[in-house]
């Protein structure tokens, strides 16, 4: 099956530089599969906390990746839990498609289970995008890159952090790279994501939470062109 345009991104980007990477998430592993048919040396790592998803693609995997079986894994297990210590080596951990709550939470998790180890995250969650930069500033997370990507009209920021302090620069509070634009089209698309996220937050506000500084954050915001 053909990757949409976010997965595709996330595939593109995904580089020589791993020994272990982990589609966290994976439903029915359509991301991880284009990974396996990039030809990488890593191993490719599915994981998916429903039974009969996990099921399904043992069974394509084996019948189509059978020439390729010491080179991917699944896994039926909650991501939170991680076995990243039983391989050596460096790790890059995708998630993608779910909310970056979840997506916050479950870099929490693997990063005080995993103290030691170096980690390189690609995260492209849906909604509270603020809440999950927090949790990377916290982690003292580093920035390798950040762009937004748009696939059926919506929009989603995908965000490339390291644990190796050395490689990147700090992950800012709504971003930067993502509101700078190469043409009209991407000026309109950030335009359109910058409204809607202050949107969102103004009803937020208008209810018992407070959000007016992370109202102001994003009404900071200019869109620039890239340099
Ligand atoms: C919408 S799909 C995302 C598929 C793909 N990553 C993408 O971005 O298109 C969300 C998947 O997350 C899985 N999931 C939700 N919570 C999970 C958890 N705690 N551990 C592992 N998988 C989980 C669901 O079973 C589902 O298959």
């Amino acid at each position: 099956m053909k990757l949409g345009k976010r997965l595709s991104h996330i595939s593109d980007i995904v580089n020589n530089d791993y020994t272990h990477i982990w589609d966290c998430c994976c439903d029915h592993g359509l991301l991880g599969a284009s990974l396996l048919d990039k030809e990488l040396n890593a191993k490719i790592h599915f994981v998916d906390i429903v039974p009969h998803l996990i099921d399904a693609l043992d069974e394509k995997l084996t019948q189509f990746y059978a020439n390729k079986r010491e080179r991917w894994q699944t896994y039926c297990q909650d991501v939170a839990a991680l076995p990243l210590s039983q391989y050596s080596g460096k790790h890059l951990v995708i998630i993608a498609g779910v909310g970056g709550d979840l997506c916050s939470a479950f870099v929490q998790n693997i990063m005080r289970q995993n103290p030691s180890l170096n980690i390189d995250f690609i995260l492209c969650p849906v909604h509270h995008l603020y809440t999950l930069r927090q949790t990377l500033q916290s982690l003292k997370l580093t920035l390798k890159s950040e762009r937004l990507v748009n696939e059926n009209k919506r929009s989603y920021e995908l965000i490339y952090v390291s644990t190796d302090k050395l490689d990147g620069k700090p992950v800012h509070a709504v971003g930067q790279r993502i509101w700078c634009y190469q043409d009209k089209q991407e000026y309109e698309i950030a335009k359109h994501y910058l409204n809607k996220t202050i949107d969102h937050y103004q009803r937020i506000n208008q209810g018992r939470d407070d959000v007016s500084d992370i109202i102001a954050a994003y009404r900071s915001v200019q869109l620039k062109p890239v340099e």
